[in-house]
Parts: C-alpha cells; sequence; structure tokens
C-alpha cells in the first residue's frame, strides 16, 4: 500500500539535514511537502501530548521547541514502516548496536537528542501529517461526509 508518513529532522539534526535527505530519496521516498519552522512551546507540548506523563515530557518540549526543525510528508509503498526501519530504534545507542548504517545510529547523540522522527502508525501518521500541513486531504475525508 502507498502510504504518507511524517517526518521530522529535530534541531540536532538540522545541520546534517542534506545527508538525511540524500538518504530519504535513496530509499525511495518521495518528499510530497516540506517547511522549515521553529515549534513554540506550546506546539510541542501539543504534538508530544501522548508523551505527557513521561518523566522526559518537559526536556522533550524545551528541546523540540529550541530551533528549527524540518518537516517533511514523505511518500512510498509502506512508508511508515520503511522509515522506522531507515531511522533506527529510538535510542541512537541501541541504534548503533544493532542497525549502524540507520540515521538515529549514524547522526543521533543521546535517548533524547536522536536526530529524526517518524510517526509510528497510519493513526499517528494522518494525525501528525495534519498537525504540520492542515490542509492535507486523506481519502476518508470526503467534502460532504
Ligand atoms: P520520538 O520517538 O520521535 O518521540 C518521543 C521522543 O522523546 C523521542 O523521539 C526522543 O526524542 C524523546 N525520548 C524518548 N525517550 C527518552 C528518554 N528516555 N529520555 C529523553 N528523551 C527521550
Amino acid at each position: 500500500e502507498i502510504e504518507r508518513t511524517l517526518a521530522i529532522i529535530k534541531p540536532d539534526g538540522v545541520d546534517k539535514a542534506n545527508e538525511i535527505e540524500e538518504t530519504i530519496l535513496n530509499e525511495g521516498f518521495t518528499i510530497l511537502q516540506k517547511r522549515s519552522l521553529q515549534l513554540t512551546p506550546e506546539q510541542a507540548s501539543e504534538f508530544y501530548a501522548e508523551h505527557f506523563e513521561k518523566p522526559f515530557y518537559p526536556r522533550l518540549v524545551t528541546y523540540m521547541s529550541g530551533g528549527p526543525i524540518i518537516v517533511m510528508v514523505l511518500v512510498r509503498e509502506n512508508a511508515i514502516l520503511h522509515w522506522r526501519e531507515v531511522i533506527g530504534p529510538t535510542k541512537p545507542s541501541v541504534a548503533r548496536e544493532t542497525k549502524p548504517d540507520s540515521i538515529r545510529a549514524k547522526y543521533g547523540g543521546d535517548d533524547e537528542h536522536n536526530a529524526v522522527h517518524g510517526s509510528d502508525s497510519s493513526t499517528s501518521a494522518e494525525r501528525e501529517i495534519r498537525f504540520f500541513f492542515p490542509d492535507t486531504v486523506f481519502e476518508s475525508t470526503l467534502i460532504g461526509d
């Protein structure tokens, strides 16, 4: 199935954006949309609302609103799972052990500064794409429905 997913190059990954975008294209993704922006703390809090209870939530909000990010809508067969394969495990230390060619292995720092984000399901992909690109039309969105 052809899918869309949301990729974010996080503040610590932006200086490697060219290398990351080259990997994206080499992996057969089409970059359908791309924006560079800086989240406000309020927007970062909302984007990561599902992590509200986590001990790292306040730090995550500060980090993700602390500098520019690049957000992209990627398209490909099986895009959601494939992008998560390409970025590797959440923790860069684990990525370096188990998937040394992955983006987080190559460009990530610590557990928090892991260079990139990828949607983890079709439900979150749709929510996350709409978060940054509110005009996006999904197949289930029929005018008058
Ligand atoms: P991501 O999977 O994109 O979304 C949740 C983010 O929280 C994750 O990337 C990291 O940036 C951050 N995160 C996850 N686990 C930790 C942790 N143990 N300590 C600090 N930050 C974390």
